[in-house]
């Protein structure tokens, strides 16, 4: 194909990593378009918002590594910091007018994958995008034009989609992940981006047996995070670290300078009748002062995975319920519950709040009086 008189292709996105998704799409458009100029144009990202922020330096260089020294040296091809610049989330109709402003005469597009094509009227200004510019795309497998979308250039070929979200999170469980580039994981890796550095650290720190359940537990609590619309790396988090303090020993528990609200009034029983159960406010303490973690709901399930507590929030339900389902466990009745928290999110919880209540009972443990509290909330839910 003849290249384009005075084209730029400009794409947008977090790169946060960048994927062998977003790679596949610049290379195709670069070849069918033969711009004059392609930028990256990585977003901003506010490292006060986001729990593993990788700047944007980091991101670049990640995007260098992973579009390869031959992508990145054909002639125009460049990675904007015009958005990073602006220290604030830009809309994509005004870094369109800033390049128009630095292209006043070349054809102008816009690439993305037909997965934000549904979305596009919404977009702020969306108008104003169409009159400084086309949209390139490149269409998902199963994706339909089924009219109302934005008039578009296709790509050739077929773009399967791959999400910066779930590579994430596989970094963070120290998972192996598809769709990455090695250089791109060996940067990661030395970099101690996403989370990689705080995973090294508790696996170092805790028992082999230990570190694995606490894998176990954050990959259910994944699974259930997707039922429940709960961001995945929280629930892998707050699974990898609910356990952080369960090797500690009683009298160093006891020891620490501990609060939260499973403890507060309780304390004296805790400590009389169950002292490890410590552990969970332990955690949560060493969640946050060594392992960095500012977000609340996370400390708050970590802190209230043994007892429960009546009222608590999904992320909280989450943890504590797949510290029960982890798949190193394996117990009568545990696969039945398993399956009902593919079906019934609350059921499932219901069920496991009900066997722990019975396993006490039977075995005369003591019990914190936020468990018994939270056993008969659910008892009178299914009641009524
Ligand atoms: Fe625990
Ligand atoms: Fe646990």
């Amino acid at each position: 194909m003849a290249a384009e008189k005075n084209a730029v292709i400009l794409y947008g996105g977090s790169f946060n990593p960048p994927h062998s998704g977003h790679i596949s799409l610049a290379e195709a458009a670069y070849k069918q378009i033969k711009p004059d100029f392609f930028y990256f144009v990585p977003n901003f990202h506010s490292p006060f918002k986001e729990m593993q922020p990788a700047s944007f330096n980091d991101r670049s260089k990640m995007l260098h590594l992973a579009a390869g020294e031959k992508f990145m040296s054909q002639p125009g091809v460049r990675i904007s910091s015009w958005e990073e610049d602006q220290r604030k989330i830009v809309y994509t109709w005004k870094t369109i007018r800033h390049f128009r402003k630095i292209h006043p005469n070349s054809k102008i597009y816009f690439l993305m994958g037909s997965d934000c094509l549904r979305s596009f009227n919404d977009w702020q200004r969306s108008r104003d995008i169409l009159k400084n510019a086309s949209l390139l795309v490149g269409i998902r497998p199963g994706f339909n034009i089924i009219g109302g979308e934005a008039p578009f250039v296709p790509l050739k070929g077929l773009f399967p989609e791959s999400a910066s979200s779930g590579i994430r999170t596989n970094i963070i469980l120290n998972r192996k992940t598809s769709g990455i580039c090695l250089a791109v994981r060996e940067y990661i890796r030395k970099r101690g981006l996403y989370f990689s550095q705080e995973t090294n650290m508790l696996r170092k720190e805790l028992s082999p047996r230990r570190y694995r359940h606490c894998v176990n537990v954050a990959r259910c609590a994944v699974n259930l995070a997707h039922i429940c619309a709960v961001p995945e790396y929280q629930a892998a988090i707050a699974g990898l670290l609910h356990d952080c303090a369960r090797e500690l020993d009683v009298e160093v528990l006891k020891a620490m300078r501990i609060s939260g609200p499973i403890l507060g009034r309780y304390r004296k029983d805790v400590v009389k009748y169950a002292p490890k159960l410590l552990h969970a406010s332990a955690g949560a303490m060493i969640a946050r002062e060594r392992f960095g973690i500012k977000d609340k709901m996370i400390l708050q399930a970590i802190h209230l995975h043994a007892t429960g507590m009546p009222d608590m929030n999904t992320l909280s339900k989450i943890i504590y319920m797949s510290d029960y389902l982890s798949a190193e466990r394996n117990f009568a009745g545990l696969d039945e519950i398993r399956q009902l928290a593919e079906k019934d999110f609350d059921a499932a919880f219901a069920a496991i709040v009900e066997a722990k209540a019975k396993y006490r009972e039977e075995r005369k443990f003591w019990a914190h009086p936020l468990s018994i509290q939270l056993w008969k909330q659910v008892c009178s839910a299914k009641e009524n």
